[in-house]
């Protein structure tokens, strides 16, 4: 499975865009826990390099719309889901499983 980037390289609360099999991932720090979501919000394409990030939730930019960083879900509106990536971290290095 494809190494996408070193831990160092995203401090807590901190984001960095990534790209795998033709798919732009946004990888996430979360207080030391890493998820990997599609970089564009389902919604309108808002781009989430600038969302907001909360425990265990990030918030659109443009609209609001609260993703699950688990499993996509939106907490405000169900149709809409955010894809997400099962991810490994193996001695300093980010790990994405591919779609
Ligand atoms: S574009 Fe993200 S909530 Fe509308």
């Amino acid at each position: 499975m494809p190494v996408v980037a070193r831990l160092q390289e995203i401090p807590n609360l901190g984001k960095k865009k990534i790209e795998l099999n033709g798919e732009e991932i946004l990888l996430i720090n979360m207080k030391g826990s890493i998820y990997a979501v599609e970089a564009e919000c389902p919604h309108q394409g808002a781009p989430l390099a600038a969302a907001i990030l909360k425990e265990g939730y990030l918030s659109c930019p443009r609209h609001g719309y609260r993703y699950d960083l688990k499993d996509g879900s939106c907490k405000d509106f169900p149709e809409y889901r955010l894809k997400t990536w099962p991810v490994h971290v193996e001695n300093g290095e980010i790990i994405v499983e591919p779609a």
